[in-house]
């Protein structure tokens, strides 16, 4: 079955001329494009395959066409994004009809001190506290495990290896069935995904499809990526 690859742009496209032109060579099913807020509505305009979705909780968001929304980058968090806003964030977006991705991941110190699961578990059961308050029944969300020290970590730095990713996302299924979070939860891997590795990580039973920056710019890139996806 294919996977499917979420294409963070972040800021890196600057006018709405470039944001359309990049949707339009990327439209694919299973592609969810997560533009700039400020392009939402054009990109939306040009895309009949593509899925959109916000960087952040975005009180418009449903309203603008996304279907997804991330909560809980590392980019917020290191923003000041606390545990309690992210549950918030989260919450609001499930309540507004969006599918969020909350985005875990220890930082190298942490690795480093042995703390990854600790973190891991602590981001999941704190993001995912408040939703109870809606009275949904097991919400469909997506988790994304994103180590900080591998995001847009450039070609010659550590890269997180499969059996790294497949370790955290498997301890992170476990812990979610375990803390009894009550939502049904799909998995996505993030941080330096290149054409290159993209097959790596989706030969992984337990990972449903990537986030991907600095290469979803790249229309060759994302591509290929996507037609990998697109076998697994
Ligand atoms: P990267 O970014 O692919 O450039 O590492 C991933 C992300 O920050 O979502």
């Amino acid at each position: 079955m294919a996977k499917i690859v979420f294409a963070n742009w972040k800021k890196r496209i600057k006018t709405e001329a470039e944001a359309v032109d990049l949707a339009r060579a990327t439209d694919a099913k299973n592609i969810v494009l997560l533009p700039p807020h400020e392009f939402l509505r054009e990109v939306g305009a040009v895309v009949t395959h593509a899925e959109l979705g916000v960087q952040d909780h975005a009180p418009d968001a449903f309203v603008s066409g996304a279907r997804y929304t991330l909560i809980g980058h590392a980019d917020r968090r290191a923003l000041g994004d606390t545990d309690s806003i992210i549950a918030e964030k989260l919450t609001l977006a499930v309540y507004d009809g969006l599918i969020p991705v909350l985005c875990v991941g220890e930082s190298r110190a942490e690795r480093d001190a042995g703390q990854a699961h600790g973190i891991l578990r602590h981001q999941i059961k704190e993001g995912f506290s408040r939703l109870g308050r809606l009275g949904i029944d097991n919400p469909a969300v997506y988790v994304a495990y994103e180590p900080v020290w591998a995001i847009s970590a450039g070609a010659d730095a550590e890269r997180c290896s499969r059996e790294t990713a497949a370790h955290r996302i498997a301890y992170l299924k476990e812990q979610l069935l375990h803390l009894g979070c009550g939502v049904k939860a799909k998995y996505l891997y993030g941080g330096s995904v290149t054409s290159k590795n993209a097959k790596e990580y989706l030969d992984t039973k337990d990972i449903d499809g990537l986030l991907v920056g600095a290469a979803s710019v790249n229309v060759e890139e994302l591509k290929t990526i996507w037609h990998s996806a697109s076998k697994s």
